[in-house]
């Protein structure tokens, strides 16, 4: 069982957060989640669903979630004595990225980053944005540079996804492809897939 923080923030993809919370808890790992301000606000626009709801909702799956409030510096995630196998913001504002960008972590997911570069945690960052300002770019090399990973949420379309929902499905399919975790919906090109 992997043990992943998963953060969501402002930025618009929630369906694409929703989608990875659930395959992981499918998966069986345990899912570390915390939400900024905005990031709340955003998800519960966008599916049109409380959030109290949707974690019912990811319970139902597995027990295997703990929510942090983003005030809780005490809490463990806050510290590098506690491992966790990944870090992923999905969606990632640029707001928060340009925060990691520069090293400020005033609040737990700032502070779960900044801990996850110190350690050497792998950090993927699902960063949403177009088009992107050359602070965004200068952002994102900074954090390339540092080892995290920027993944941005681009469809595949030479797998020629039928729905949004699909489309989602092949893209977190990919992150946890990267993560190493095998799963019915990453495609490889070139052979049959691993459907
Ligand atoms: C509906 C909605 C969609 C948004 N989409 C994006 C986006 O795709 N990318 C982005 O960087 N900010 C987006 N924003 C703005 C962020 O929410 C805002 O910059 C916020 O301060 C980010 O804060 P956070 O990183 O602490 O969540 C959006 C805001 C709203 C209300």
């Amino acid at each position: 069982m992997k043990k992943i923080i998963v953060g969501i923030t402002g930025a618009s993809g929630s369906t694409l957060a929703e989608n990875l919370i659930k395959k992981l808890l499918s998966l069986g790992h345990h899912v570390e989640l915390v939400l900024t301000e905005n990031g709340l606000s955003v998800l519960e626009y966008e599916l049109e669903e409380k959030f109290e709801d949707l974690i019912e909702e990811f319970k139902e799956i597995s027990d295997e979630i703990t929510h942090y409030s983003n005030n809780d510096m005490f809490s463990n995630i806050a510290s590098g004595s506690y491992k966790v196998d990944a870090v992923i913001i999905i969606p990632c504002s640029m707001g928060t990225l340009g925060k990691i960008a520069n090293g400020i972590s005033d609040n737990l997911l700032l502070r779960s980053v900044d801990v996850a570069v110190k350690e050497k945690t792998p950090l993927i960052l699902i960063a949403r944005e177009t088009p992107l300002s050359g602070i965004h770019l200068e952002n994102m090399l900074k954090i390339s540079r540092l080892g995290g990973v920027i993944m941005p949420p681009v469809p595949s379309y030479y797998n020629k996804p039928k729905s949004l929902k699909e489309s989602d499905d092949i893209f977190v399919g990919r992150i946890l492809n990267f993560l190493n975790i095998k799963n019915s919906h990453h495609r490889t090109w070139g052979t049959e897939n691993e459907r």
